[in-house]
């Protein structure tokens, strides 16, 4: 099940979906990053829509689809974990892949509303206040935890498991963010930084 979600996780929206949209390879323009923030960037508001519900949905169906089958908190997170590496590393893509965010959201998704409504609502505030879609991932991964501790307990560790991955993928952005170079959301760019 854990080598299903990673092949699910390696199917690359963002890059498929500019293909479909005759946009630029995200990979290669923009910030790099082939995810939502990115599209959005490079194509505008409906391709990066799609690519941000394809890419919760590959979070999302594996894991909920294991849920249903009764399996431990741990193993849920293994289903998460494979699909967000997909995503971060997909094997159909050169292990080229975004940073995790959307899919690791569809992969907390199943655990409850409320978390996935603290999540949403933490990120939407500080991307409207920062106009950073990069600080607003950051800062919603790192209060995640804290947000799963109080609704479900018993998901706290598998859910920081995840987290740590996201956020290591955000370095260069925590570089960018201090450099005070880190796009803002709105801004049109086409070249790579
Ligand atoms: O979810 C990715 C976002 O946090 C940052 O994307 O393209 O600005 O590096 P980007």
């Amino acid at each position: 099940m854990a080598i299903a979600a990673y092949l699910l996780g390696s199917i690359s929206s963002a890059v498929l979906i500019c293909r479909v949209f005759r946009l630029p390879d995200p990979r290669h323009s923009g910030s790099g990053n082939p995810g939502a923030t990115n599209v959005l960037r490079l194509g505008g508001k409906l391709p990066a829509i799609l690519v941000l519900l394809c890419d919760i949905l590959k979070g999302t169906i594996p894991v909920w689809g294991c849920y249903f089958l009764g399996l431990s908190p741990w193993a849920l997170a293994a289903i998460g974990v494979a699909a967000t590496l997909g995503h971060i590393y997909p094997i159909f893509f050169g292990f080229d892949g975004g940073k995790g965010v959307a899919t690791a959201l569809g992969a907390i998704a199943p655990i409850g509303w409320e978390l996935l409504l603290a999540l949403a609502i933490t990120w939407l505030v500080v991307a409207l206040i920062t106009r950073y879609s990069s600080l607003a991932a950051i800062i919603s991964c790192g209060l995640a935890p804290l947000f799963t501790f109080f609704f479900k307990a018993q998901y706290t560790g598998s859910v920081s498991v995840l987290i740590a991955l996201i956020l290591w993928r955000h370095r260069d952005n925590f570089i960018r963010l201090y450099k005070g170079t880190e796009p803002k959301l709105g801004t049109k760019r086409t070249t790579a930084p």
